[in-house]
């Protein structure tokens, strides 16, 4: 078996607390790390820790890298340099806590199976690849997509779903994961005002229930209202904190660079002064 000492040491070490400065028990925590695309890095100097139970944004120019911290805490791109723990352990022992809606246009909408497959899917690390998927499963797999206000769709195949719809799809099947925290890449992009209205409420369901949310998010106007931290990122960290402390406009002048609309965009934000609350009424 693979249990000889030496193989064991190997795990020890690699499970060896990150340093002082990590908390071995936040949800997510990156050490030193790099990330590069053909020898070109996209990150560099990335360390976090995510605090437990909040919503929390990943802000940032197009290109920053943000998609990329993501899919290097979750081992889909190799980092240069660097570690990551997910509740102290490395990403391979802790899958099952953990759940993805990757960004929409990465996706491969042909592939031809039902929402509520996709959402069922969502289920196998309960499952077991290998077991019949029972109807109980199907019948959690189809609360969930009624959860997200899509249970009228399940024998819908995904690709003749309007993307807004298929958004809903891949946040159904990331709740069927039941998991104690969840990767969003940009759940809110082009989705109408009912449909960001539904995935806010159940954001803020999965923080009352003390799991956590990382979320790439694109609308400066709306981090205020929608997460309680912040991570400014263009190709390192910028900042990031509590978005009271974090989310000003010197940092996103930093994060953004000479890209005004955006920074007047931000600027309007401010000024609005919304600090916390419901999603507007006039949405
Ligand atoms: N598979 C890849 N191969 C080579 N370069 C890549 C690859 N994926 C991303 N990149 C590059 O890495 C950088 C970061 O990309 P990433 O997708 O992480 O950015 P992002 O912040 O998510 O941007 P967006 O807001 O457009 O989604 C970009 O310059 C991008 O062109
Ligand atoms: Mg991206």
């Amino acid at each position: 078996m693979n249990d000889r000492p030496d193989s064991r040491d190997a795990r020890k070490a690699a499970e060896a607390p990150l340093g002082p400065e990590h908390s071995p028990l936040s949800p997510l925590s990156v050490h030193n790390m790099t990330v590069a695309y053909h020898r070109r890095p996209v990150l560099w100097d990335i360390d976090y820790d995510a605090p437990e139970g909040g919503l929390i944004a990943i802000v940032g120019p197009n290109g920053a890298g943000k998609s990329t911290l993501i899919k290097a805490a979750l081992d889909l791109v190799p980092r240069a340099s660097g570690e990551v723990r997910i509740f102290g352990r490395p990403y391979r022992q802790q899958r099952r806590l953990v759940g993805y809606v990757p960004q929409r246009e990465t996706v491969d909408w042909d592939f031809p199976v039902t929402a509520l497959d996709v959402v069922t899917m969502g289920r196998y690390g309960r499952i077991g690849w290998l077991r019949p998927i029972s109807r109980a499963h199907r019948r959690a797999a189809q609360v969930f997509l009624e959860q997200v206000g899509m249970g009228e769709f399940a024998d819908r195949q995904i690709s003749r779903l309007s993307g807004g719809q298929q958004q809903r799809v891949f946040l159904a099947r990331a709740l069927a994961q039941e998991a104690e925290l969840y990767f969003m890449d940009e759940p809110l992009a082009g989705v109408d005002a009912t449909t960001e209205r539904t995935i806010i409420d159940i954001l803020r369901s999965i923080r009352a229930d003390g799991r956590t949310c990382i979320v790439v998010h694109h609308d400066l106007q709306t981090v205020r209202q929608y997460f309680d931290h912040v991570v400014l990122l263009n190709g390192r960290i910028v900042a990031a904190g509590p978005v009271s402390e974090v989310f000003t406009e010197e940092n996103l002048a930093r994060t953004y660079g000479g890209k005004l609309t955006l920074l007047e965009e931000a600027g309007q934000a401010l000024a609005h002064g919304r600090v916390t609350g419901e999603p507007n009424d006039d949405a």
